[in-house]
């Protein structure tokens, strides 16, 4: 490899400016032969005597490297130093170095010597070395979602001049933006062969989908084509947000069955233990979700919860009602005559919620929740959190309960109806007294309830500023109809008059 630095090339600038304020350069490859050119292969003048190569050592005394007599075909090697045996010419008079290192980037001298003149003609040596393939080293376990982790170390090693990193995630380019992405970038020498090893620290800050990306370390240097590593992938961890409680048995479920509930919640790692609530009973369960209750009786119908370990707001309820062998045929009979009955509430009919509500109490200090069924015979109610039951009802096969609550944390409440002849239940998110911003309202039925009125206000305003509007007109219409004919002056603006008058002297034409 070969490049001239200087546009004038090296004879111009020898004769014209100082010699050696410009110099060809050659790139030669670390471990391999440098050739050094003599003035790039014009160097056998008419009666030429010798060409010398030399150069200037460290400490600025002169170097000699060898001697090659016109007429004799070896050349003399006259370095004792390093180069003693690793320097030889070749026919064209290039010095050729063996094992190049750093310690060869230099300015080499060619001297030919004529008859009648001596010239010489310096080229500055660098030596380049691609870096090893990029390696990820020192890699997280795992990622925490949200939370700036250090994810890896990049390293390329043994490079000159050193390599570059860039850190990447599903073949993308990181950006360091100083706050979720971090990289820290050092470059080491060695101290023997002066050569750079790149190393590169990615922080990086987690989200949930990161668990299906791929990072890579691409390391960019200028003796050939980029080098990525090998991918990495990281398992992200991130807190449990929603428990969930099944009944894995199958429904209906009779008496001697045995009822096993799974709980499982959505963080990772998943939890591997559970606070199980059996109608009321805690039990801890370890290693395992489920919980499996043996034989079961009409008894064992009721409230079933279960919640992480170390969190019990992380909740969720199950109802689980056992019904009788002979309850099966009466809820199938119930089932074909529903259809056509169900307007009857004398007839027999299986509970189904038509509405769960809350709203604040009037002092707002409770939050009153309303569950509204149809049903026959009369549905009794459970609800999954402790409050007062105060109302009740039962009209027309329609039940309506009311709970009063005082929730200090965010709730999931559940209402559900029974009856011999079946069951329902529903959901609803209660949230703390404590926290809410009692200005603004809940985003719940009343919340729908209260935009309605808005919306209805709003479109009652519009209406009567169109009647306002529309009455005006009439009046100032008829107004003008009589100022035109009896000659009065308006008092519409000025540019109502010219149109008017316009119109008027078209009815006069
Ligand atoms: C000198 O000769 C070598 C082969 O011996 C060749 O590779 C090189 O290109 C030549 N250099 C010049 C400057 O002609
Ligand atoms: C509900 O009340 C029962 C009985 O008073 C009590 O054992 C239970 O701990 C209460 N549950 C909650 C969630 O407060
Ligand atoms: C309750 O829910 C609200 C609204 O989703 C939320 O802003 C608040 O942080 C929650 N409070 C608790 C204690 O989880």
């Amino acid at each position: 490899m070969q490049s001239v630095v200087c546009l004038f090339g090296a004879f111009i600038a020898a004769a014209v400016f100082h010699p050696g304020s410009c110099v060809e350069t050659v790139i030669g490859l670390y471990g391999e032969t440098i050739e050094v050119p003599c003035n790039n292969g014009n160097n056998k003048p008419d009666g030429l005597i010798f060409t010398k190569w030399k150069y200037v050592k460290d400490d600025g005394s002169p170097g000699d490297l060898l001697v090659k007599q016109a007429q004799k075909d070896e050349a003399t090697v006259s370095a004792t130093d390093g180069y003693k045996s690793r320097v030889s010419i070749a026919a064209n008079s290039s010095l050729l170095i063996a094992r190049g290192s750093l310690a060869d980037q230099r300015v080499f001298t060619c001297m030919v010597v004529s008859l009648t003149n001596l010239e010489e003609h310096s080229v500055e040596v660098k030596v380049h070395k691609k870096p090893s393939a990029p390696v990820i080293k020192n890699n997280a376990k795992e990622l925490e979602n949200g939370k700036l982790t250090q994810l890896g170390e990049c390293v390329v090693e043994n490079a000159n001049p050193p390599a570059d990193l860039i850190w990447m995630k599903n073949d993308q380019p990181l950006v360091d933006d100083g706050k979720t992405i971090i990289i820290t970038s050092t470059i080491t020498k060695d101290p023997v062969t002066g050569l750079s090893s790149t190393s590169s620290r990615l922080q990086y800050t987690a989200r949930k989908e990161d668990v299906e990306s791929q990072f890579t370390c691409k390391a960019k240097h200028e003796m050939g084509p980029d080098q990525v590593s090998e991918p990495e992938t990281f398992p992200i961890h991130y807190p449990t947000e929603k428990v969930s409680l099944q009944v894995v048995s199958q429904s209906p479920i009779r008496e001697g069955d045995d009822v096993t509930l799974k709980c499982q919640a959505d963080g990772n790692p998943p939890p591997t233990s559970f606070n199980f609530n059996i109608k009321g009973k805690k039990v801890t369960v370890t290693d395992k979700d489920v919980y499996t209750l043996t034989g079961v009786t009409r008894v064992d119908s009721g409230i079933y919860k279960c919640s992480l370990l170390d969190n019990d707001v992380m909740e969720s309820t199950q109802f689980v009602t056992v019904s009788c062998e002979w309850m099966s045929d009466v809820l199938y009979f119930s089932i074909n005559i529903s259809g056509n009955y169900s307007a009857d509430p004398s007839v027999i009919g299986i509970p189904k919620i038509t509405s769960l509500t809350k709203h604040r109490s009037n002092d707002g200090k409770h939050k009153v929740l309303t569950c509204e069924a149809e049903g026959s015979p009369k549905p009794d109610v459970q609800w999954s959190v402790n409050g007062t039951n105060d109302e009740m009802s039962y009209v027309n096969g329609k039940a309506t309960y009311k709970l009063t609550v005082v929730p200090s944390k965010n709730l999931t409440v559940s209402c559900f109806v029974t009856n011999k002849l079946g069951e329902d239940t529903k959901e609803i998110s209660v949230f703390s007294l404590f926290e809410e911003d009692t200005s603004k309202p809940e985003k719940n039925e009343d919340g729908t309830e209260q935009a309605k009125v808005i919306v209805g206000v709003v479109v009652g305003l519009l209406v009567a500023a169109a009647l306002v509007g529309l009455t005006y007109w009439l009046y100032i219409k008829k107004t003008r109809q009589g100022s035109w004919k009896t000659g009065e002056k308006e008092t519409g603006t000025s540019e109502e008059s010219k149109k008017l008058e316009e119109n008027n002297h078209k009815a006069d034409v």
